[in-house]
């Protein structure tokens, strides 16, 4: 017999629009892995608590294998009639092992089996992003220690600031990957939490044992509420926020790859396998995957807001809209995997030009801090040595010249405190060596810091 599960209540089919409108299977067919976990979970329950016979759990068990073999297979047919992943599983298992099928959804409903679904996923996709987070950390702090004496100039505001160590530059980033990993995990733990067991809204009149459920899912805890639990999507928005927050680190060092390889700046070339070509200019070599990454940063924040704007204003507690809910989480989920792998690999296909980077450092004035540092320690207040510095680098303005290229009776012109010792401070080498405190750019810094994140990262 043909039909909607629930097609016994109605006078008249639903429209193949309106079919097709309101059915998921296209999407949601990739929570069939979990989807079975959770019914078995669910069935072993049942059967322990004596609300389904033990052969009724033994058929559902041998029915889904039969079935996970069909789907590995890809000989499962998703029919589109029966809207989504549970109901097509649900009604292949009754055509497999008959009446023991129709039992699996006793004290169930899909409002608190699609939650458990989610969550199992997400728990597994969670998993995997932390360890793709840490592969691209990794990879990040080979290339910092190589170049952890290479001096390049650091900006702000993209004018030459103070001269920074290339590997201090490339830890910044790992910084940000950390807090990253941190995120996901803290987040990790809110999803965690079993829902199956609030049925539709109300919980169930069977004796059901929740707890016992959880476990076998490897669940901390039990949502402890059912009308939240069956509504509640905090746990994917704070995902979707903490992807963002990765996208936002990636695509700001993407920013900084693709100006790096300009031929104008020249500090990088990214291995080809990473670049493409024009399909009218000969020369041209394109950073098209941090470009990209770039912009798929735009999508994934895009699936935040649109997650949360899909939660404002729903009443408790089930509501159709949440089968929204899928595909944005999955195309972060898919677009943050995709773009990690890819960019721990990329790293490690980033060759630096020391050179480039060096000529860059050696022009606009990057050590007059250092010089302003010097008369500080010298006597002179703060605020009159920063005015004695500015009026030498507007003189070497003038001159076009560096401030290392004025003579020292050119420099005492500026101030009497100067002797021979600044020549010493206004090198690059010596500029960067002086910031040697935790945190700092010294090349001695950045390989402590290397070496305690390779003891944190394990
Ligand atoms: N496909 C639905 C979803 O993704 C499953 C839950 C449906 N529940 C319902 N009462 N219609 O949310």
């Amino acid at each position: 017999k043909k039909g909607e599960a629930w097609s016994a209540r109605f006078s008249e089919p639903v429209s193949d629009l309106v079919k097709r409108y309101t059915a998921s299977v296209f999407f949601d067919k990739r929570l069939a892995q979990v989807d079975i976990q959770g019914s078995l979970a669910h069935a072993e329950m049942l059967a322990y608590q004596k609300i389904i016979s033990a052969d009724d759990y033994a058929a559902i068990q041998k029915g889904m294998t039969q079935i996970q073999g069909e789907i590995a297979s890809g000989k499962f047919e998703w029919l589109l009639d029966l809207e989504d992943v549970h109901l097509n599983i649900e009604k292949r298992l009754t055509e497999l092992v008959g009446d023991a099928g129709k039992r699996l959804h006793t004290g169930r409903s899909r409002n608190d089996q699609v939650a458990t679904d989610i969550r199992l996923y997400l728990r597994g996709a969670i998993d995997d992003i932390s360890g793709l987070l840490r592969d691209l950390r990794l990879a990040l702090l080979d290339l910092a220690e190589q170049h952890a004496d290479t001096i390049l100039p650091g900006f702000t505001h993209m004018q030459v600031a103070q001269p920074i160590t290339f590997g201090h530059h490339v830890l910044a980033y790992i910084e940000m990957f950390g807090r990253d990993a941190e995120r996901m995990l803290d987040c990790r733990k809110r999803v965690n939490r079993l829902p199956l067991g609030a049925a539709a809204l109300a919980g169930t009149t069977f004796p059901i044992d929740r707890e016992r459920v959880a476990k076998t899912l490897g669940f901390d805890d039990v949502c402890r509420n059912s009308l939240d639990a069956v509504s509640d999507r905090d746990f994917a928005i704070e995902f979707c926020a903490a992807a963002a927050l990765v996208m936002t680190h990636v695509s700001r060092m993407s920013e900084e790859l693709v100006i790096w390889m300009s031929p104008r700046i020249g500090f990088i070339d990214i291995a080809d396998r990473f670049c493409t070509g024009s399909s009218i200019m000969p020369q041209k070599k394109n950073p098209d995957v941090p470009e990209l990454a770039r912009g798929k940063t735009g999508r994934v924040n895009g699936h935040l807001i649109a997650l949360l704007t899909l939660m404002k204003g729903q009443p408790l507690a089930y509501n159709k809209d949440n089968q929204e809910d899928k595909e944005p989480l999955f195309d972060t989920v898919d677009t943050l995997t995709d773009t990690l792998r890819i960019f721990a690999d990329m790293a490690r296909g980033i060759t630096v030009k020391p050179e480039a980077m060096r000529a860059a450092a050696l022009q606009g004035y990057a050590t007059a801090t250092d010089l302003a540092d010097y008369l500080v320690k010298k006597g002179l207040p703060f605020r009159d040595a920063h005015e004695a510095v500015a009026h030498a680098v507007r003189s070497c303005v003038d001159r076009a010249c560096d401030l290392s290229d004025l003579s020292l009776e050119q420099l005492r012109a500026f101030s009497p405190l100067i002797d021979d010792d600044i020549f010493q401070v206004l090198t690059l080498e010596g500029s960067v060596a002086a910031r040697d405190h935790i945190g700092g750019t010294a090349p001695r810094q950045v390989r402590l810091a290397i070496q305690h994140l390779r003891q944190q990262l394990g």
